[in-house]
């Protein structure tokens, strides 16, 4: 490939994070509210046809390495298994994952393992069948779960956990979740809250912290630092009582690893985002749908990346939070 996805601070952009819906099926506090959102109108969101087009343009010609499909909820698209099979057919050797609740995954683990997908992530934020009720409104752990088991099952591994612990709600079941987590060979990892949520309530008093985090941990378990390379990934990694188990920490915001940033967004309706916290998008559906070339669509999205900025800004005092809240640019 002639080209790359560079910005002007040499980072280069390998990992496509693709959101397939904005729409959901739980109802996440931190995310969104108790009604939903205006969804997108449904002729403005790619289809099929044009996801995988635009998946095969960042793998064949601007060097993207692995393709993770987010939503909204992934799952609630109709055509994933599809998606995820086309994906597989522009090339054996890239990685494709999966960010997801987990609802739907008992079912349908198998088919996307067969289809070609790699590995999947969940989040789950407690194991308490209460307190799983009181953060996503719905009364659904059990769902979850299986599609924890069927996806460990299916080979979608290594399954990794999303947690994010709220103030006052479950900010004291960290170990608990790390304990179940551990005897079920997922790899959990906890994320500092990020001011994406729909509602625009986000106060950084209110995010449990990553050394919060820490030390609720070290109450129960022997943490050491686990010495894999960390490159892009974002969490950082520690032994859980001497290891193999690892926990990992996800400190975007009071340890932003923005500097080693790798990734690119491309929202369900079509639009380029060089970063979470963008506040310009480049719109590849309008280009698509008036006729550009593949070569056309590649040139779009390189000037795209150029106008990447440094860091999220989240402590500046001019941030502003983005328009579209986390659920609609894709977790
Ligand atoms: P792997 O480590 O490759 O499995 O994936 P991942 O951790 O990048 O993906 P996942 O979708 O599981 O994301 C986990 C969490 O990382 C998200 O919930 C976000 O909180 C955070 N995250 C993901 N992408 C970004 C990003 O572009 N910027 C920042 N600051 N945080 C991100
Ligand atoms: N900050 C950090 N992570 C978030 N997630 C959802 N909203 C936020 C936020 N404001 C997480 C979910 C899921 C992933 C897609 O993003 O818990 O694991
Ligand atoms: Fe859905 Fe994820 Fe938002 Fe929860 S955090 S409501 S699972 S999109």
């Amino acid at each position: 490939t002639a080209r790359e996805l560079s910005d002007r601070y040499g980072r280069v952009a390998r990992d496509l994070r693709v959101s397939l819906t904005d729409k959901c099926n739980l109802r996440c506090s931190y995310c969104m509210p108790e009604e939903g959102l205006d969804w997108l109108e449904n002729e403005r969101v790619l289809t099929d046809d044009e996801v995988v087009r635009l998946v095969r343009v960042g793998v064949e010609l601007l060097g993207v390495q692995e393709v993770r499909f987010t939503g909204g909820e992934p799952l609630v698209r109709r055509g994933v298994v599809d998606i995820v099979r086309r994906s597989r057919e522009i090339s054996p050797d890239v990685e494709l994952s999966m960010t997801t609740n987990a609802l739907g995954l008992a079912r349908t683990a198998p088919a996307l393992k067969a289809a070609g997908l790699d590995r999947v992530n969940v989040s789950l934020d407690t194991v308490r069948r209460d307190t799983f009720h009181e953060i996503t409104r719905r009364d659904r752990l059990d769902d979850v779960v299986a599609g924890l088991e069927a996806a460990y099952d299916a080979g979608l591994g290594p399954v990794k956990v999303n947690a994010v612990l709220l103030r006052g709600v479950n900010d004291d079941q960290a170990p608990e979740l790390l304990g179940w987590a551990v005897e079920r060979g997922y790899e959990l990892r906890f994320i500092e809250q990020m001011p994406l949520d729909a509602q625009h309530g986000w106060t950084r008093d209110d995010m449990i912290t990553a050394d919060e985090i820490l030390a609720s941990l070290q109450a129960a378990y022997d943490l050491t630092p686990a010495v894999e390379p960390r490159g892009s990934a974002p969490a950082e990694l520690w032994l859980v009582d001497g290891g193999p188990a690892t926990v990992g920490v996800i400190a975007s915001v009071t340890r932003p690893f923005c500097g080693d940033c790798d990734r690119v967004r491309l929202t369900a309706d079509g639009q380029v985002r060089n970063c979470l916290f963008a506040r310009e998008e480049s719109d590849l559906r309008a280009a698509m749908r008036s006729g550009a070339t593949d070569e056309e669509l590649a040139d779009r999205w390189v000037v795209a990346m150029r106008g990447k900025r440094a860091g999220h800004g989240i402590d500046d005092p001019t941030f502003l939070q983005p328009d579209r809240p986390m659920s609609a640019i894709g977790g």
